[in-house]
Protein backbone atom coordinates (compact mmCIF):
# COMPACT_ATOMS: atom_id res chain seq x y z
CA UNK A 1 0.00 0.00 0.00
CA UNK A 2 1.35 3.80 -0.76
CA UNK A 3 2.07 5.48 2.16
CA UNK A 4 -1.03 8.25 1.84
CA UNK A 5 1.10 11.08 3.03
CA UNK A 6 3.94 10.87 0.15
CA UNK A 7 3.34 13.55 -1.99
CA UNK A 8 5.00 12.98 -5.60
CA UNK A 9 5.16 16.87 -6.88
CA UNK A 10 7.56 18.54 -5.77
CA UNK A 11 5.11 21.79 -6.35
CA UNK A 12 2.50 20.17 -4.63
CA UNK A 13 2.20 22.85 -1.87
CA UNK A 14 1.97 25.52 -4.17
CA UNK A 15 -1.46 26.29 -3.72
CA UNK A 16 -3.22 27.73 -6.97
CA UNK A 17 -5.56 30.92 -7.51
CA UNK A 18 -7.69 32.79 -9.08
CA UNK A 19 -6.70 34.82 -11.92
CA UNK A 20 -5.56 38.45 -11.15
CA UNK A 21 -4.41 41.44 -12.55
CA UNK A 22 -2.33 43.13 -10.18
CA UNK A 23 -2.03 46.91 -11.07
CA UNK A 24 1.18 49.15 -9.89
CA UNK A 25 0.78 52.38 -9.20
CA UNK A 26 4.17 53.87 -9.21
CA UNK A 27 4.58 51.28 -11.36
CA UNK A 28 8.43 52.57 -12.66
CA UNK A 29 9.50 53.41 -8.70
CA UNK A 30 12.37 52.09 -7.01
CA UNK A 31 10.15 49.92 -4.64
CA UNK A 32 8.14 48.62 -7.63
CA UNK A 33 11.59 47.34 -9.89
CA UNK A 34 13.46 46.40 -6.59
CA UNK A 35 11.28 44.22 -4.59
CA UNK A 36 7.55 43.99 -6.44
CA UNK A 37 8.24 42.84 -9.79
CA UNK A 38 11.26 40.80 -8.31
CA UNK A 39 8.78 38.81 -6.04
CA UNK A 40 6.22 38.12 -8.92
CA UNK A 41 9.15 36.90 -10.91
CA UNK A 42 9.93 34.24 -8.36
CA UNK A 43 6.57 33.00 -7.82
CA UNK A 44 5.85 33.05 -11.32
CA UNK A 45 9.26 30.91 -11.93
CA UNK A 46 8.54 28.15 -9.33
CA UNK A 47 4.91 27.35 -10.64
CA UNK A 48 3.00 29.32 -8.63
CA UNK A 49 0.85 31.58 -10.67
CA UNK A 50 -1.09 28.31 -12.60
CA UNK A 51 -4.18 30.65 -13.66
CA UNK A 52 -3.70 33.73 -15.82
CA UNK A 53 -2.48 36.81 -14.63
CA UNK A 54 -1.68 40.39 -15.55
CA UNK A 55 0.78 43.41 -14.35
CA UNK A 56 -0.07 46.72 -15.23
CA UNK A 57 2.21 49.02 -14.36
CA UNK A 58 0.98 52.35 -13.92
CA UNK A 59 2.73 55.27 -14.71
CA UNK A 60 2.05 59.03 -14.32
CA UNK A 61 4.20 60.43 -17.39
CA UNK A 62 4.38 59.11 -20.83
CA UNK A 63 5.86 55.37 -19.87
CA UNK A 64 9.15 54.61 -21.77
CA UNK A 65 8.77 50.65 -22.57
CA UNK A 66 12.70 49.83 -23.35
CA UNK A 67 14.34 51.82 -20.92
CA UNK A 68 11.50 50.24 -18.41
CA UNK A 69 12.66 46.76 -19.82
CA UNK A 70 16.18 47.50 -19.47
CA UNK A 71 16.37 48.60 -16.07
CA UNK A 72 14.16 46.07 -14.51
CA UNK A 73 16.10 43.28 -16.59
CA UNK A 74 19.42 44.72 -15.63
CA UNK A 75 17.96 44.61 -12.11
CA UNK A 76 17.05 40.66 -12.22
CA UNK A 77 20.17 39.62 -13.89
CA UNK A 78 22.11 41.37 -11.41
CA UNK A 79 20.18 40.31 -8.42
CA UNK A 80 19.45 36.84 -9.35
CA UNK A 81 22.97 35.94 -10.72
CA UNK A 82 24.54 33.93 -12.82
CA UNK A 83 22.21 30.59 -12.89
CA UNK A 84 19.27 32.85 -13.76
CA UNK A 85 18.15 32.28 -17.74
CA UNK A 86 18.43 35.70 -19.62
CA UNK A 87 15.37 34.36 -21.82
CA UNK A 88 13.21 33.70 -18.78
CA UNK A 89 13.87 37.24 -17.36
CA UNK A 90 13.34 38.72 -20.50
CA UNK A 91 9.60 37.12 -21.27
CA UNK A 92 8.85 37.69 -17.71
CA UNK A 93 9.88 41.61 -18.12
CA UNK A 94 8.40 41.62 -21.70
CA UNK A 95 4.60 40.85 -20.44
CA UNK A 96 4.21 43.45 -18.05
CA UNK A 97 2.60 46.25 -19.43
CA UNK A 98 2.79 49.59 -19.04
CA UNK A 99 -0.07 52.56 -18.95
CA UNK A 100 -0.09 55.92 -17.88
CA UNK A 101 -2.49 57.53 -15.54
CA UNK A 102 -1.53 61.16 -15.61
CA UNK A 103 -3.95 62.75 -13.17
CA UNK A 104 -6.89 61.29 -10.98
CA UNK A 105 -9.18 62.71 -13.07
CA UNK A 106 -11.73 59.26 -14.20
CA UNK A 107 -10.83 60.26 -17.65
CA UNK A 108 -7.37 59.11 -17.30
CA UNK A 109 -8.45 55.69 -16.10
CA UNK A 110 -9.71 54.83 -19.02
CA UNK A 111 -7.05 52.95 -20.97
CA UNK A 112 -6.50 51.10 -17.55
CA UNK A 113 -10.31 50.12 -17.80
CA UNK A 114 -10.03 48.98 -20.88
CA UNK A 115 -7.97 46.74 -19.55
CA UNK A 116 -9.22 45.52 -16.76
CA UNK A 117 -12.91 45.15 -18.58
CA UNK A 118 -11.63 42.56 -20.80
CA UNK A 119 -11.11 39.80 -18.03
CA UNK A 120 -14.21 40.89 -15.72
CA UNK A 121 -14.02 37.80 -13.57
CA UNK A 122 -9.75 38.33 -12.68
CA UNK A 123 -9.93 39.62 -9.46
CA UNK A 124 -7.85 43.23 -8.99
CA UNK A 125 -4.92 43.63 -6.78
CA UNK A 126 -4.28 47.57 -6.76
CA UNK A 127 -1.15 48.42 -4.98
CA UNK A 128 -0.12 51.88 -4.20
CA UNK A 129 3.79 52.21 -4.41
CA UNK A 130 3.59 55.73 -4.30
CA UNK A 131 3.52 58.55 -1.63
CA UNK A 132 0.75 58.36 1.13
CA UNK A 133 -1.11 61.82 -0.13
CA UNK A 134 -1.89 60.01 -3.04
CA UNK A 135 -3.48 56.94 -1.72
CA UNK A 136 -6.75 58.87 -1.26
CA UNK A 137 -7.37 60.05 -4.27
CA UNK A 138 -6.22 57.42 -6.41
CA UNK A 139 -8.56 55.12 -4.81
CA UNK A 140 -11.29 57.59 -4.96
CA UNK A 141 -10.56 57.61 -8.83
CA UNK A 142 -11.03 54.00 -8.90
CA UNK A 143 -14.14 53.76 -7.58
CA UNK A 144 -15.57 56.63 -9.40
CA UNK A 145 -14.48 54.59 -12.45
CA UNK A 146 -16.29 51.48 -11.71
CA UNK A 147 -13.08 49.56 -11.32
CA UNK A 148 -13.75 48.69 -7.34
CA UNK A 149 -15.67 45.57 -6.73
CA UNK A 150 -16.01 42.94 -4.12
CA UNK A 151 -13.49 40.73 -5.31
CA UNK A 152 -10.52 43.93 -5.69
CA UNK A 153 -7.98 44.13 -2.89
CA UNK A 154 -5.37 47.38 -2.30
CA UNK A 155 -2.12 46.93 -1.28
CA UNK A 156 -0.40 50.09 0.64
CA UNK A 157 2.59 50.56 1.72
CA UNK A 158 4.19 52.23 4.71
CA UNK A 159 4.71 55.22 5.86
CA UNK A 160 1.01 55.95 6.50
CA UNK A 161 0.86 59.13 7.35
CA UNK A 162 3.23 60.87 9.59
CA UNK A 163 1.36 61.03 13.12
CA UNK A 164 -1.55 59.82 14.33
CA UNK A 165 -4.41 62.22 12.70
CA UNK A 166 -2.80 62.24 8.64
CA UNK A 167 -2.74 58.24 8.96
CA UNK A 168 -6.62 58.34 10.20
CA UNK A 169 -6.82 60.75 7.40
CA UNK A 170 -5.79 58.59 4.90
CA UNK A 171 -7.56 55.53 6.51
CA UNK A 172 -11.11 57.54 6.13
CA UNK A 173 -9.87 58.23 2.57
CA UNK A 174 -9.12 54.66 1.64
CA UNK A 175 -12.13 53.27 3.19
CA UNK A 176 -14.57 55.10 1.39
CA UNK A 177 -13.37 52.84 -1.61
CA UNK A 178 -12.16 49.59 -0.06
CA UNK A 179 -13.86 47.40 3.27
CA UNK A 180 -11.50 46.64 5.67
CA UNK A 181 -11.38 43.21 4.63
CA UNK A 182 -9.91 44.22 1.32
CA UNK A 183 -7.27 46.52 2.38
CA UNK A 184 -3.93 44.49 3.08
CA UNK A 185 -1.20 47.32 5.09
CA UNK A 186 2.40 46.00 4.69
CA UNK A 187 5.29 45.76 7.04
CA UNK A 188 7.42 43.94 4.68
CA UNK A 189 9.00 42.74 7.97
CA UNK A 190 6.42 40.30 8.61
CA UNK A 191 7.35 38.66 5.43
CA UNK A 192 10.73 37.39 6.28
CA UNK A 193 11.42 33.87 7.16
CA UNK A 194 13.15 34.16 10.55
CA UNK A 195 10.01 36.91 11.56
CA UNK A 196 7.62 33.92 10.96
CA UNK A 197 9.85 31.91 12.49
CA UNK A 198 9.50 33.65 15.54
CA UNK A 199 5.52 32.32 15.82
CA UNK A 200 6.87 29.26 15.24
CA UNK A 201 9.45 29.17 18.16
CA UNK A 202 6.98 30.58 20.56
CA UNK A 203 4.03 28.61 20.22
CA UNK A 204 5.25 25.16 19.01
CA UNK A 205 7.93 24.59 21.31
CA UNK A 206 6.54 24.43 25.38
CA UNK A 207 10.12 24.34 26.26
CA UNK A 208 10.13 28.25 25.24
CA UNK A 209 7.00 29.05 26.12
CA UNK A 210 6.86 27.90 29.88
CA UNK A 211 9.62 30.57 30.36
CA UNK A 212 8.19 33.33 28.34
CA UNK A 213 7.48 36.00 31.12
CA UNK A 214 8.72 38.69 33.69
CA UNK A 215 8.95 35.71 36.14
CA UNK A 216 12.03 34.17 34.06
CA UNK A 217 13.03 36.86 31.46
CA UNK A 218 14.66 39.81 32.84
CA UNK A 219 15.13 41.82 29.47
CA UNK A 220 14.31 41.94 25.84
CA UNK A 221 16.75 43.81 23.45
CA UNK A 222 15.25 44.11 19.65
CA UNK A 223 18.18 45.87 17.50
CA UNK A 224 17.99 46.64 13.39
CA UNK A 225 21.36 48.17 12.37
CA UNK A 226 22.09 49.24 9.03
CA UNK A 227 25.17 50.12 7.65
CA UNK A 228 23.20 52.39 4.42
CA UNK A 229 22.54 55.41 4.62
CA UNK A 230 19.71 57.44 3.66
CA UNK A 231 20.62 56.51 -0.03
CA UNK A 232 18.72 58.25 -2.43
CA UNK A 233 15.60 59.35 0.18
CA UNK A 234 16.58 62.22 1.15
CA UNK A 235 13.88 64.19 1.40
CA UNK A 236 11.81 61.12 2.98
CA UNK A 237 13.50 60.56 5.21
CA UNK A 238 14.26 64.09 6.60
CA UNK A 239 10.99 64.17 7.16
CA UNK A 240 10.75 61.41 9.30
CA UNK A 241 13.78 60.19 11.09
CA UNK A 242 14.64 56.51 12.23
CA UNK A 243 11.60 56.97 14.86
CA UNK A 244 9.11 56.92 12.34
CA UNK A 245 10.80 55.11 9.29
CA UNK A 246 11.78 52.12 11.66
CA UNK A 247 10.22 51.75 15.06
CA UNK A 248 6.74 53.17 14.24
CA UNK A 249 5.91 50.07 12.03
CA UNK A 250 8.49 47.30 11.69
CA UNK A 251 10.29 47.06 15.44
CA UNK A 252 6.98 47.52 17.28
CA UNK A 253 5.82 44.61 15.15
CA UNK A 254 8.61 42.48 16.06
CA UNK A 255 7.96 43.48 19.18
CA UNK A 256 4.54 42.71 19.44
CA UNK A 257 5.46 38.89 18.20
CA UNK A 258 7.78 38.52 21.24
CA UNK A 259 5.42 39.78 23.61
CA UNK A 260 1.76 38.81 22.68
CA UNK A 261 -0.22 35.79 23.85
CA UNK A 262 -0.95 33.03 22.22
CA UNK A 263 -3.71 33.59 19.76
CA UNK A 264 -6.18 30.55 20.17
CA UNK A 265 -5.37 29.98 15.87
CA UNK A 266 -3.68 31.19 13.33
CA UNK A 267 -6.35 33.09 11.72
CA UNK A 268 -5.98 36.64 10.57
CA UNK A 269 -7.97 38.79 13.25
CA UNK A 270 -7.04 35.82 15.96
CA UNK A 271 -2.91 36.69 15.76
CA UNK A 272 -4.23 40.82 15.03
CA UNK A 273 -6.28 41.18 17.85
CA UNK A 274 -3.55 39.35 20.56
CA UNK A 275 -0.65 42.15 18.72
CA UNK A 276 -3.16 45.21 19.20
CA UNK A 277 -3.39 43.66 22.97
CA UNK A 278 0.20 44.52 23.37
CA UNK A 279 0.44 48.06 21.25
CA UNK A 280 -2.52 48.89 23.62
CA UNK A 281 -0.34 48.08 26.39
CA UNK A 282 3.06 49.68 25.73
CA UNK A 283 3.70 52.53 28.77
CA UNK A 284 3.18 55.74 26.94
CA UNK A 285 6.75 58.01 27.55
CA UNK A 286 6.44 61.39 29.21
CA UNK A 287 8.61 64.48 29.04
CA UNK A 288 10.55 63.38 32.25
CA UNK A 289 10.92 59.35 30.66
CA UNK A 290 11.87 60.59 27.50
CA UNK A 291 14.69 62.10 28.72
CA UNK A 292 16.44 58.58 30.44
CA UNK A 293 14.63 56.09 28.26
CA UNK A 294 15.44 57.27 24.68
CA UNK A 295 18.39 58.25 23.08
CA UNK A 296 18.53 60.16 19.32
CA UNK A 297 21.41 60.55 17.56
CA UNK A 298 22.54 61.76 14.56
CA UNK A 299 25.71 60.39 11.93
CA UNK A 300 28.91 62.61 11.05
CA UNK A 301 31.23 61.36 8.08
CA UNK A 302 33.21 58.08 9.14
CA UNK A 303 34.49 55.09 7.22
CA UNK A 304 32.18 52.11 7.02
CA UNK A 305 34.18 48.47 5.54
CA UNK A 306 37.25 50.99 4.57
CA UNK A 307 34.90 53.64 2.89
CA UNK A 308 34.70 56.98 4.02
CA UNK A 309 31.48 57.81 3.95
CA UNK A 310 29.04 61.25 4.23
CA UNK A 311 27.51 63.11 7.00
CA UNK A 312 23.89 62.88 7.30
CA UNK A 313 23.87 66.56 6.72
CA UNK A 314 26.46 66.09 3.70
CA UNK A 315 23.74 63.27 2.20
CA UNK A 316 20.72 65.69 2.14
CA UNK A 317 22.24 68.43 1.23
CA UNK A 318 21.37 71.18 4.17
CA UNK A 319 22.90 72.59 6.74
CA UNK A 320 21.03 71.70 9.44
CA UNK A 321 18.51 68.96 10.76
CA UNK A 322 17.25 68.01 13.75
CA UNK A 323 16.07 64.21 11.83
CA UNK A 324 17.25 61.37 14.18
CA UNK A 325 18.85 58.90 11.93
CA UNK A 326 19.59 56.69 15.30
CA UNK A 327 17.22 55.73 17.56
CA UNK A 328 17.03 53.74 21.07
CA UNK A 329 13.87 52.96 23.29
CA UNK A 330 13.16 51.46 26.39
CA UNK A 331 9.57 50.31 26.67
CA UNK A 332 7.28 48.76 28.97
CA UNK A 333 4.55 46.84 28.17
CA UNK A 334 1.99 47.08 30.87
CA UNK A 335 0.38 43.84 31.36
CA UNK A 336 0.18 40.51 33.61
CA UNK A 337 3.01 38.76 31.61
CA UNK A 338 5.22 41.72 30.86
CA UNK A 339 5.27 43.83 34.42
CA UNK A 340 8.23 45.53 34.61
CA UNK A 341 10.86 44.09 32.45
CA UNK A 342 12.24 46.14 30.08
CA UNK A 343 12.12 46.13 26.32
CA UNK A 344 15.37 47.94 24.41
CA UNK A 345 13.94 48.82 20.69
CA UNK A 346 17.34 50.03 19.00
CA UNK A 347 17.68 51.31 14.87
CA UNK A 348 19.98 53.30 13.29
CA UNK A 349 21.47 54.01 9.47
CA UNK A 350 25.22 54.07 8.82
CA UNK A 351 26.02 51.74 11.83
CA UNK A 352 29.44 49.50 11.90
CA UNK A 353 27.57 46.67 9.88
CA UNK A 354 24.30 45.32 8.73
CA UNK A 355 22.75 43.45 11.63
CA UNK A 356 19.37 42.95 13.13
CA UNK A 357 18.50 40.80 16.33
CA UNK A 358 16.23 39.65 19.00
CA UNK A 359 17.49 39.13 22.32
CA UNK A 360 15.86 37.10 25.60
CA UNK A 361 18.02 37.70 28.22
CA UNK A 362 16.57 35.30 30.90
CA UNK A 363 17.43 36.04 34.49
CA UNK A 364 20.22 34.42 36.21
CA UNK A 365 19.64 31.38 38.43
CA UNK A 366 18.71 31.83 41.92
CA UNK A 367 21.75 30.23 43.86
CA UNK A 368 25.17 29.66 42.67
CA UNK A 369 25.87 26.13 44.18
CA UNK A 370 29.58 25.71 42.63
CA UNK A 371 32.20 26.33 45.15
CA UNK A 372 34.58 28.38 42.61
CA UNK A 373 31.68 30.89 42.47
CA UNK A 374 32.48 32.32 39.07
CA UNK A 375 29.90 34.25 37.63
CA UNK A 376 27.18 32.17 35.82
CA UNK A 377 26.34 33.97 32.63
CA UNK A 378 22.30 34.06 32.43
CA UNK A 379 20.85 32.47 29.63
CA UNK A 380 20.22 34.20 25.65
CA UNK A 381 17.98 33.18 23.53
CA UNK A 382 19.62 34.92 20.31
CA UNK A 383 17.12 35.31 16.98
CA UNK A 384 19.17 36.45 14.50
CA UNK A 385 17.29 38.04 11.44
CA UNK A 386 20.03 39.24 9.14
CA UNK A 387 22.04 39.08 7.39
CA UNK A 388 22.44 35.72 8.64
CA UNK A 389 19.39 33.49 9.77
CA UNK A 390 20.14 31.74 13.18
CA UNK A 391 18.90 30.86 16.52
CA UNK A 392 21.35 30.47 19.57
CA UNK A 393 21.07 29.22 22.46
CA UNK A 394 23.20 30.31 25.11
CA UNK A 395 24.04 28.11 28.02
CA UNK A 396 26.63 27.71 30.54
CA UNK A 397 28.69 24.46 30.05
CA UNK A 398 31.26 22.29 31.66
CA UNK A 399 34.48 23.07 30.56
CA UNK A 400 35.84 19.14 30.18
CA UNK A 401 38.37 17.88 32.42
CA UNK A 402 39.54 17.36 35.78
CA UNK A 403 40.32 20.03 38.48
CA UNK A 404 36.64 20.58 39.67
CA UNK A 405 34.29 22.23 38.14
CA UNK A 406 34.58 25.22 35.29
CA UNK A 407 32.06 26.27 33.15
CA UNK A 408 31.52 28.95 30.22
CA UNK A 409 28.99 30.44 28.26
CA UNK A 410 28.60 27.99 24.81
CA UNK A 411 25.77 28.70 21.77
CA UNK A 412 24.03 25.50 20.91
CA UNK A 413 23.50 27.00 17.15
CA UNK A 414 20.64 26.18 14.31
CA UNK A 415 21.40 27.66 10.99
CA UNK A 416 18.76 28.57 9.33
CA UNK A 417 20.40 28.07 5.51
CA UNK A 418 22.71 25.50 6.70
CA UNK A 419 19.42 23.15 7.98
CA UNK A 420 17.21 23.92 5.22
CA UNK A 421 19.54 24.39 1.63
CA UNK A 422 16.72 25.67 -0.20
CA UNK A 423 16.29 29.30 -1.36
CA UNK A 424 14.29 31.99 1.19
CA UNK A 425 11.58 33.55 -0.40
CA UNK A 426 11.83 37.25 -0.19
CA UNK A 427 9.62 39.18 2.32
CA UNK A 428 7.20 40.72 -0.46
CA UNK A 429 7.03 37.22 -2.56
CA UNK A 430 5.28 35.61 0.81
CA UNK A 431 3.01 38.89 1.17
CA UNK A 432 2.43 39.30 -2.01
CA UNK A 433 0.93 35.85 -2.43
CA UNK A 434 -0.84 36.28 0.73
CA UNK A 435 -2.50 38.99 -0.95
CA UNK A 436 -3.69 37.03 -3.67
CA UNK A 437 -4.96 34.45 -1.70
CA UNK A 438 -6.93 36.78 0.64
CA UNK A 439 -4.74 36.06 3.65
CA UNK A 440 -4.29 39.16 5.82
CA UNK A 441 -2.42 37.06 9.23
CA UNK A 442 0.78 39.25 8.07
CA UNK A 443 -0.93 42.91 7.62
CA UNK A 444 -1.60 45.53 9.95
CA UNK A 445 -4.93 46.04 10.73
CA UNK A 446 -6.32 50.11 10.81
CA UNK A 447 -6.47 49.60 15.02
CA UNK A 448 -2.88 48.34 15.29
CA UNK A 449 -1.86 51.22 13.23
CA UNK A 450 -3.55 53.74 15.29
CA UNK A 451 -2.56 52.07 18.64
CA UNK A 452 1.29 52.29 17.27
CA UNK A 453 0.96 56.08 16.44
CA UNK A 454 -0.73 56.82 19.34
CA UNK A 455 1.97 55.29 21.53
CA UNK A 456 4.79 56.97 18.88
CA UNK A 457 3.09 60.57 19.45
CA UNK A 458 4.09 60.00 22.88
CA UNK A 459 7.86 59.91 22.01
CA UNK A 460 7.32 62.96 19.40
CA UNK A 461 5.34 64.94 21.50
CA UNK A 462 7.80 65.01 24.41
CA UNK A 463 11.01 65.34 22.19
CA UNK A 464 9.42 68.60 20.51
CA UNK A 465 8.75 69.94 24.01
CA UNK A 466 12.01 68.74 25.12
CA UNK A 467 13.46 69.99 22.36
CA UNK A 468 15.82 66.98 22.69
CA UNK A 469 18.83 67.28 20.87
CA UNK A 470 20.51 64.60 18.83
CA UNK A 471 23.80 62.59 19.83
CA UNK A 472 26.07 62.74 16.85
CA UNK A 473 27.49 59.46 16.37
CA UNK A 474 30.39 58.41 14.02
CA UNK A 475 28.76 56.50 10.37
CA UNK A 476 30.71 52.98 10.99
CA UNK A 477 30.42 53.04 14.66
CA UNK A 478 28.16 51.38 17.38
CA UNK A 479 25.94 54.55 17.46
CA UNK A 480 25.82 57.36 19.86
CA UNK A 481 26.78 57.06 24.17
CA UNK A 482 27.85 54.03 25.21
CA UNK A 483 26.81 50.93 23.05
CA UNK A 484 29.04 47.80 22.77
CA UNK A 485 29.05 44.12 21.67
CA UNK A 486 29.11 41.99 25.01
CA UNK A 487 31.07 38.36 25.13
CA UNK A 488 28.12 37.10 23.08
CA UNK A 489 28.80 39.10 19.99
CA UNK A 490 25.08 40.34 20.96
CA UNK A 491 24.23 44.69 21.43
CA UNK A 492 24.41 45.89 24.32
CA UNK A 493 24.08 49.91 26.04
CA UNK A 494 26.44 49.58 28.93
CA UNK A 495 24.22 52.42 30.46
CA UNK A 496 21.21 50.27 30.71
CA UNK A 497 23.19 47.22 31.45
CA UNK A 498 24.52 48.31 34.28
CA UNK A 499 21.39 49.55 35.70
C1 LIG B 1 12.27 50.29 5.16
C2 LIG B 1 12.81 51.62 5.60
O1 LIG B 1 10.94 50.15 5.56
O2 LIG B 1 13.04 49.25 5.73
C3 LIG B 1 14.27 51.75 5.17
O3 LIG B 1 12.06 52.66 5.02
C4 LIG B 1 15.07 50.58 5.67
O4 LIG B 1 14.83 52.97 5.63
C5 LIG B 1 14.41 49.25 5.32
O5 LIG B 1 16.36 50.64 5.08
C6 LIG B 1 15.10 48.09 6.01
O6 LIG B 1 14.59 46.89 5.50
P1 LIG B 1 15.48 45.57 5.48
O7 LIG B 1 14.55 44.51 4.99
O8 LIG B 1 16.61 45.84 4.53
O9 LIG B 1 15.95 45.36 6.88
Amino acid sequence: MTPYFIMTNKNKHLEEFDSFHIVVFGGDGDLAVRKIYPALFHRHRDGQFKKDYKIIAITRKIPNKLSFSVQLTKFLKTSEGEHMRTDEIEKFVHQIELIQVENQETSSFNNLAEILNKNPKYQHIYYFSTPSSAFGPIAKALKKSGLVNDKSKVVIEKPLGHNLASSNAINIEISEAFQESQIYRIDHYLGKETVQNLMVLRFANNLFERAWDSEHIDNIQITVAESLGVEKRAAYYDSSGALLDMVQNHLLQLLCLVAMEPPSVLEADEVRNEKLKVLRSLRPLTKKTVQTDTVKGQYTRGTIQGSEVNSYLEDIEKYQSKTETFVAVKVYVDNWRWKNIPFYLRTGKRMIKRFSEIVINFKEVRHNIFPSKEKLNNNKLIIRLQPEERIELIQMTKIPGPGGYRYKPIALKLDYSDTFKSRFPEAYERLIIDVIRGNQTLFMRQDEVQAAWTWIESITESWKANNQPNILYEAGSWGPGNLILDEDETWVTKTWKEE
